[in-house]
């Protein structure tokens, strides 16, 4: 992940929260124009080729109870790297991603190639209403971007709504930041935490933290 390398991540995450002085609306046509210049240039983070990435996803797979899941969701999912390790790891999982950059989808699309089961959405997650509940979601590295800690919050409620009745919801960010990034989740009755990871033998630790659904009955999305 270059981003700290090139903007101390203090002025990083400052960036963002002040970004999240706008309306919801306005923060996210910012954030699409900011992200789609981001990807100005393929894989602006490197995460097809760093294997420190690499060791992250392969991570993160491991977290998973073994399951049949039929319907997953990536919410940030960049250029796809992540969604087509899903795709080979869930054959059978009918897999969306979703991205606020239009450019980076475009290049998801391209990675993927031409598959019916995987596809790719322009959406921001303050706002996204699918038409129908997922069994995994993912959201890696993603929820700084949304700054301040209310626009935190409804990202996480949009997220835990996102889920089928026992659905899991698999958070990965940087540690101790994903402390504060998943509180909201933590704090709610929506989500239960099932399990966490932190891998601190990395220069730039992360937390990999899978929450479950409520078996309560809700109403559609
Ligand atoms: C650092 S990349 C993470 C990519 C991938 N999740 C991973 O871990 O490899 C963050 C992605 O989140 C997207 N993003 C940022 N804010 C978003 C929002 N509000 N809704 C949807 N996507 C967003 C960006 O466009 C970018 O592609």
């Amino acid at each position: 992940m270059t981003i700290p390398a090139r903007l101390p991540e203090t002025m990083h995450r400052m960036l963002f929260r002040t970004l999240s002085l706008l309306t919801p609306r306005g923060q996210g046509a910012v954030l699409g124009r900011y992200f789609d210049w981001w990807h100005r240039r393929p894989d602006p983070w490197n995460l097809g080729t760093d294997g420190y990435e690499h060791h992250k996803y392969t991570t993160t797979l491991r977290q998973l109870p073994a399951r049949p899941y039929r319907r997953i969701l990536e919410v940030g999912c960049s250029e796809g790297v992540f969604t087509r390790l899903l795709a080979t790891a869930y054959p059978d999982a009918e897999i969306t991603g979703i991205d606020i950059s239009a450019r980076a989808l475009d290049r998801a699309r391209r990675r993927m190639g031409a598959t019916r089961r995987v596809r790719f959405l322009e959406a921001d997650i303050l706002s996204h209403r699918p038409d129908h509940r997922f069994d995994l979601v993912f959201c890696a590295e993603t929820l700084y971007y949304l700054g301040r800690g209310d626009r935190v919050r409804r990202a996480s409620a949009r997220l835990s709504d996102l889920l089928d009745s026992a659905g899991l919801l698999v958070m990965v960010h940087p540690w101790p930041e994903a402390e504060r990034l998943h509180r909201h989740l933590e704090a709610g009755t929506a989500v239960a935490k099932l399990t966490e990871h932190v891998e601190i033998t990395v220069h730039r630790p992360f937390a990999v933290a899978v929450y479950q659904a409520g078996t309560a009955s809700r109403p559609t999305a």
